[in-house]
């Protein structure tokens, strides 16, 4: 008894949720055909409009389910439009709306109709003018009462198709159209599988920086203290009988002091170089390149100051890289070039005409490169053909 009104309710709701898909896909439809001609012309409130119908779409999918967040992220200019994922999801989901919401909106409004009209035949037809009556469509012309019951069984078609593929129709629409805006979980799976591992590598490059401080004290600046304190001891045992020999003590202790300075100051420098605040990335790139023996080109076109664990990073892959070309190129020349990009990214690139066959494995250099940069969430590659020539390439989101 009770499952005739449930069925009936369940496509009334259907039909409603297909008519309100072909307001939006009548919307699409014009959007579409207004994208695939003038709209090139005014690409960006084309994409404009793009993105306030899939909103819009949006706000309709919240209504009957869940919410539907939209991306957070929305690039301007076309071509980074058109390779973000979300943006290539709305148009994807655009085109198809448009035709295929539109066809299934126009049956969701003609066989309800057709429906009624052909299921109410019997009581109107021989009202109208001989050669009127037909049923939906206008498919035939009835002229006698023998007529009537195939135009009745049309109606009953008509219904069982309403009943049957409206809720079909609809579910399908809302699971389409929820899969194309929605956010797309596999690549955020993705994405937090990327961040969690280049934390730990950042946590790793962190331990292994902390290392590499601890021995440069331990080996240079500690070494020297110890020689002088035990210098001074000495010549304090020395003060009564052995003048001389007090002089000679304390100056090798003077000595000692002074070299342990001078490493405390490189082990201070190594940590954040202090060039990166007085002269900022382009001076500190042009102070190492004029340090380079191999004749070295800088060209640096950032703009804005990033901040200073990124500028200390493009600091440290490029005097690492230019340490490599002098020790184990053999070029005759280096290029650097530093920029930023539209997307925010600031790529370094240093490029030499030596030999090539530099490799990851083989030293601790290009490791510590690839760690400091996937510490950044950047991303790095390096080519190094055997024969030349080397190019490191390094890309770290700005983050000015
Ligand atoms: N620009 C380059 N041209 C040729 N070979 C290189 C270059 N850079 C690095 N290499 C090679 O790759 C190896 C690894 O470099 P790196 O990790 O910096 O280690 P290290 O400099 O401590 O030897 C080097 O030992 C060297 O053989
Ligand atoms: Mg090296």
């Amino acid at each position: 008894m009770s499952t005739a009104p449930v069925a009936l309710r369940r496509t009334l709701r259907s039909l409603e949720q297909l008519l309100g898909g072909f307001g939006t896909a009548l919307l699409a439809l014009g959007v579409l055909t207004w994208s695939l001609t003038l709209g090139w012309f005014t690409s960006r409130s084309t994409l404009g409009l793009v993105r306030g119908l899939a909103d819009r779409e949006r706000a309709r999918l919240g209504r009957w389910g869940a919410e539907v967040v939209p991306p957070t992220v929305r690039p301007d200019r076309l071509r980074e439009a058109l390779r973000d994922p979300a943006t290539r999801a709305e148009l994807h989901w655009l085109a198809r709306h448009a035709v295929a919401g539109s066809v299934v909106g126009f049956l969701a409004v003609l066989a309800p109709l057709s429906a009624v009209r052909d299921l109410t035949f019997p009581l109107w037809w021989w009202t109208l003018p001989d050669g009127w009556a037909s049923p939906s469509l206008g498919l035939w012309v009835v002229q006698t009462w023998s007529g009537v019951p195939v135009v009745v069984a049309l109606g009953l078609a008509w219904a069982a198709l309403t009943a049957w593929g409206a809720p079909l129709a609809a579910r399908r629409q809302l699971r389409v159209a929820r899969r194309l805006l929605g956010e797309a979980p596999g690549d955020l799976t993705l994405r937090v599988a990327e961040l969690t591992r280049t934390r730990a590598a950042a946590l790793d490059a962190h331990a292994a920086e902390l290392r590499r401080i601890e021995r440069s004290l331990h080996d240079g600046a500690q070494n020297r203290i110890v020689a002088a304190t035990v210098m001074i001891g000495a010549a304090r045992r020395s003060l009564a009988g052995a003048p001389d020999r007090t002089e000679h003590l304390l100056g090798q202790a003077q000595d000692a002091a002074e070299l342990a300075l001078a490493e405390l100051r490189a082990v201070v420098r190594s940590i954040l170089p202090p060039v990166l605040a007085d002269r900022g990335l382009e001076g500190a790139l042009h102070g190492l390149a004029a340090a380079s023996p191999v004749p070295c080109t800088t060209e640096v076109d950032v703009g804005v100051r990033c901040a200073a664990a990124v500028e200390a990073t493009i600091y440290f892959v490029v005097a690492e890289a230019l340490t490599n070309v002098a020790r184990h190129s053999g070029a005759g020349r280096v290029d650097v070039v530093v920029r930023r990009r539209a997307d925010d990214n600031v790529e370094t690139v240093v490029r030499d005409d030596g030999k090539g066959g530099a490799h990851e494995g083989d030293g601790t250099g290009l490791a510590g490169i690839r760690q400091r940069v996937e510490a950044m969430d950047g991303r790095w590659s390096l080519s190094s053909p055997a024969g030349g020539p080397t190019e490191l390439r390094v890309e770290v989101p700005c983050g000015s």
